[in-house]
C-alpha cells in the first residue's frame, strides 16, 4: 500500500468516526487525484447505516424562468436577452403537483427565478392550496433570498422546507460569481431566518465555479459544519452558452462525487440529491452520486412545454420527449446500482 493511500485511509477513518477532520485532511480528500475508493466506501457504508437502500424522490416544479437577478453562472440571468421567458399559472402548477401525486412523490419542490410577478401573496395563496389537497406531502419552496416576513407567512400558508444553496462560503469568490449587489452575507442571513421560522433548511454549492479553490471548498464544508442544514445539493459548474462564463471548463464529476461523500461522513443523516447537474455531466452521474452517499432525486414534473427554458446550463437532461418517463427512467437507474425508490414524503432523521 503507498503511503497516500494509507493517509487517505486513515483520513476517511477519522472523518467517518468523529465526522470532522483538521483543513489540512480535508484538502488532501478534496483535491486528490488518488483513488477514492475508500472514501467512497465509507460514505456508502453511513448512507446504509441511516437510510438503508432508500431514495427519496421529490418532484421538481419550475414555476418561472423570469429572474432580477444576474449570476454570472446562470442561464436564466435577467442578462440574457435570447432565453424565452414564462410564467406557470397557478392552475398548471396545480395540474402538476395533480400528475405527481399520482406517480408517487409526496414531495413538491416549487422552484424558480426571483420573479417579481410571483409575489408573496400570490406564494402563499398557491402554498395554501398545495397543502389543502395534499396533507400528506411536504411543500419545498426554492425561489431564492426574500424577507423573513415573506418566509415566515409562507410556512403559516403551510410550507415545510426550503432549499437556497449558498453558492461558495468565500467571500471573494462569491463576489467573482456575482454582481455587486447580491452579498453572501445576505444569503447566509436567508438561511438563519429560515433555521429559525422552522424551516427544514437546504443549502449546497457548485463544484468546480470559475475561480474556486481548494479554500473555497473548505470553506463550504466549513460553513455547512456551523449551519447544519437537513439538505446539502450540489452539482459541478457546468458552462452556459450565454453567460459571462461560457468559456470556462465544466466542473469535475469526481471531484463532485467526491465532495459529495465527505458530505456523507460529515453529515450522516443528510438529504444529499444526487442532482439534475451530476446526471448532465456523464450519463451515469446520478448513479454514481447514489453510490458515494446520495439519497435524493429530484426528478422534473414541470410541464414538457417549458423544461427546455428553464436552462441554468447547457444540456440539461430530461428536457426532450423522454422527460415524461422520468418516473420509469429513474426506477430502472436506482435499482441498476442496488438502491430502491421510496413513496415517502422522506423527512430527515436526525
Ligand atoms: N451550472 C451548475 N449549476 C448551476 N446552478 C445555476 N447555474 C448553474 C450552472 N451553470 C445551480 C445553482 C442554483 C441551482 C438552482 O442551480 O447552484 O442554486
Ligand atoms: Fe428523466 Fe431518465 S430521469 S428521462
Amino acid at each position: 500500500m503507498s503511503n497516500t493511500n494509507h493517509s487517505l485511509e486513515s483520513i476517511v477513518s477519522t472523518l467517518r468516526t468523529t465526522r470532522n477532520a483538521d483543513d489540512d485532511s480535508l484538502k488532501i480528500l478534496i483535491e486528490t487525484s488518488q483513488n477514492c475508493q475508500c472514501l467512497f466506501d465509507a460514505a456508502d457504508s453511513v448512507r446504509r447505516e441511516n437510510y438503508g437502500i432508500n431514495v427519496y424522490v421529490r418532484g421538481l416544479i419550475e414555476l418561472s424562468n423570469y429572474c432580477k437577478n444576474n449570476c454570472y453562472y446562470c442561464g436564466i440571468r435577467c442578462g440574457n436577452p435570447v432565453v424565452e421567458r414564462y410564467r406557470l399559472t397557478d392552475d398548471e402548477i396545480l395540474n402538476c403537483c395533480e400528475i405527481g401525486y399520482e406517480l408517487g412523490y409526496r414531495t413538491f419542490v416549487l422552484q424558480g427565478g426571483e420573479d417579481g410577478l410571483f409575489n408573496d401573496n400570490r406564494v402563499c395563496k398557491i402554498v395554501t392550496e398545495i397543502r389543502k389537497r395534499y396533507a400528506d406531502c411536504a411543500i419545498t419552496l426554492s425561489l431564492g433570498e426574500k424577507s423573513e416576513t415573506a418566509y415566515k407567512s409562507f410556512y403559516d400558508a403551510g410550507a415545510n422546507r426550503y432549499l437556497l444553496r449558498h453558492e461558495t462560503a468565500n467571500d471573494a469568490h462569491y463576489a467573482k460569481l456575482h454582481p455587486p449587489e447580491m452579498m453572501l452575507e445576505n444569503r447566509k442571513q436567508c438561511l438563519w431566518n429560515l433555521k429559525r421560522i422552522g424551516y427544514q433548511v437546504g443549502s449546497g454549492f457548485m463544484v468546480g465555479t470559475p475561480y474556486q479553490t481548494t479554500d473555497c471548498l473548505l470553506d463550504d464544508l466549513r460553513f455547512l459544519q456551523e449551519l447544519q442544514p437537513d439538505m446539502i445539493g450540489i452539482g459541478p459548474f457546468l458552462s452556459h452558452r450565454d453567460t459571462p462564463f461560457a468559456s470556462f471548463q465544466n466542473g469535475s464529476m469526481q471531484q463532485t462525487l467526491r465532495m459529495i461523500a465527505i458530505l456523507r461522513l460529515m453529515f450522516p443523516y443528510a438529504l444529499l440529491p444526487a442532482t439534475t447537474a451530476l446526471g448532465t455531466i456523464d450519463p451515469l452521474g446520478r448513479e454514481f452520486g447514489l453510490k458515494v452517499g446520495a439519497n435524493v432525486l429530484m426528478p422534473n414534473l414541470s410541464p414538457i412545454t417549458v423544461r427546455k427554458k428553464y436552462e441554468l446550463y447547457d444540456n440539461k437532461i430530461c428536457t426532450g420527449e423522454e422527460a415524461a418517463e422520468c418516473r420509469n427512467c429513474l426506477a430502472g437507474r436506482v435499482a441498476s446500482v442496488g438502491y430502491e425508490i421510496v413513496t415517502h414524503i422522506g423527512n430527515v432523521k436526525r
